[in-house]
C-alpha cells in the first residue's frame, strides 16, 4: 500500500484577517510518510517548533484566503487515482528528502502558488532534468495539476496541498533549492491588506537561504505597484543579485520557459502590463 495521500474535502471560506491555528488542516493532519527523513533537530533557527494541542494559538497573517471551490468530478478522480504518485504530505516533525519523493536527485525547484497549474505542468515538460516541488492551497488547483500529471505522466513535480511558508519553515533545509517560482502572487491591492503580501523582507531573506549559492529566485507580476515592491525588496536582500541588465529598469525579459499563466492572461485582457524579476543568489 503506498503512503497515505491528502483527500480533497469540503473547501473553508474565511474572513480576510488575522487567521488563528495551531494545527494541519484535519485531512492531513498526523499522516506520515516513510520516505521522509527525522531530522527534526536541524529546523531552521527562525522556525517555530511543531505545535502541540497544549501550546497557545500562534497569530499568523497567511498570504491567501481559502476560496470555496467545487472539486469538480475529473478533479476528485484525480486525487484519488493519482494522489498517491504526486501528493505530498506536510509534517512539521519531519524533513522532506527529495531524492526519495522524486526517485532521482536532480536540481530542484520550489513553485509557491500554481493556481490551476497548467504553466507548472508546462514548465516541468520543458525542463525535464530539474524536479518541481510545488504548493498551493486551493483544492481545485490540486486537482487540476494532479489531472495533468496524471494523464500526461509528467514525472518530475511533486505535490504539497499546504502552505508553502511552513512547507519552507519546517520541511527544507537552507540551502536545498536550485529555484524558486511565483508567479502572479495575490496582489493585495488595498493598503490595509498589503501585510498579506507574501514578497516581504523577512521571507525574501528566508527564500534567499534556502537557495543554493547560484540558485535563482524568479517572480512575476503584473500589477506595476506590487512589482515596485518586489523589486525594491528582492534588491535589499544582501544574499540576492539581480540578473537583468545594468543599463535597464531593474526587471528582467521574460525567461523562456515560463508561458503565459492563467492570471497573467486575466491580467493581460485587462490591460495590465507583466513584470519579471530574476535574482540568484550569491
Ligand atoms: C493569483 S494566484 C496565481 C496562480 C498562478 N501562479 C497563475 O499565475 O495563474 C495566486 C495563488 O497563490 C496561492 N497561494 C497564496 N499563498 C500561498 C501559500 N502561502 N502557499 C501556497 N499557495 C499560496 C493562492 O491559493 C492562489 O492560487
Amino acid at each position: 500500500m503506498g503512503p497515505p495521500i491528502a483527500q480533497p474535502g469540503k473547501a473553508h471560506s474565511f474572513s480576510v484577517q488575522h487567521r488563528t491555528y495551531n494545527h494541519a488542516p484535519r485531512a492531513i493532519q498526523g499522516l506520515r510518510q516513510p520516505h521522509m527523513s527525522d531530522d527534526s533537530t536541524s529546523h531552521p533557527p527562525d522556525a517555530a517548533q511543531p505545535g502541540t494541542p497544549s501550546k497557545p494559538f500562534m497569530r499568523v497573517v497567511k498570504s491567501y484566503v481559502l476560496r470555496t471551490g467545487r472539486v469538480g468530478p475529473g478533479q476528485q478522480r484525480a486525487y484519488e487515482q493519482f494522489g498517491p504518485r504526486f501528493l505530498l504530505n506536510y509534517d512539521a516533525t519531519r524533513r522532506l528528502d527529495p531524492t526519495a519523493v522524486f526517485g532521482r536527485e536532480a536540481p530542484l525547484v520550489m513553485e509557491i502558488g500554481f493556481g490551476m497549474g497548467g504553466a507548472t505542468a508546462q514548465i516541468a515538460q520543458v525542463r525535464p532534468g530539474d524536479n518541481f516541488l510545488c504548493c498551493e492551497v486551493h483544492e481545485p488547483g490540486v486537482g487540476a495539476l494532479l489531472k495533468l500529471c496524471g494523464e500526461q505522466g509528467i514525472e518530475n513535480i511533486r505535490i504539497f496541498r499546504h502552505d508553502a511558508v511552513e512547507v519552507l519553515d519546517h520541511m527544507l533545509p537552507e540551502q536545498s533549492l536550485d529555484g524558486v517560482h511565483i508567479f502572479f502572487p495575490d496582489p493585495w491591492h488595498k493598503s490595509r491588506h498589503h501585510k498579506r503580501r507574501l514578497i516581504q523582507g523577512p521571507f525574501v531573506n528566508r527564500l534567499a537561504r534556502h537557495l543554493r549559492p547560484g540558485g535563482y529566485l524568479h517572480l512575476a507580476t503584473d500589477w506595476q505597484p506590487y512589482a515596485e515592491q518586489m523589486l525594491a525588496v528582492l534588491s535589499a536582500e544582501p544574499l540576492l543579485q539581480n540578473t537583468a541588465p545594468a543599463d535597464g529598469d531593474g526587471y528582467a525579459p521574460k525567461p523562456d520557459y515560463r508561458p503565459l499563466t492563467k492570471f497573467e492572461n486575466r491580467g493581460l485582457k485587462l490591460g495590465h502590463g507583466v513584470w519579471d524579476l530574476v535574482f540568484r543568489r550569491v
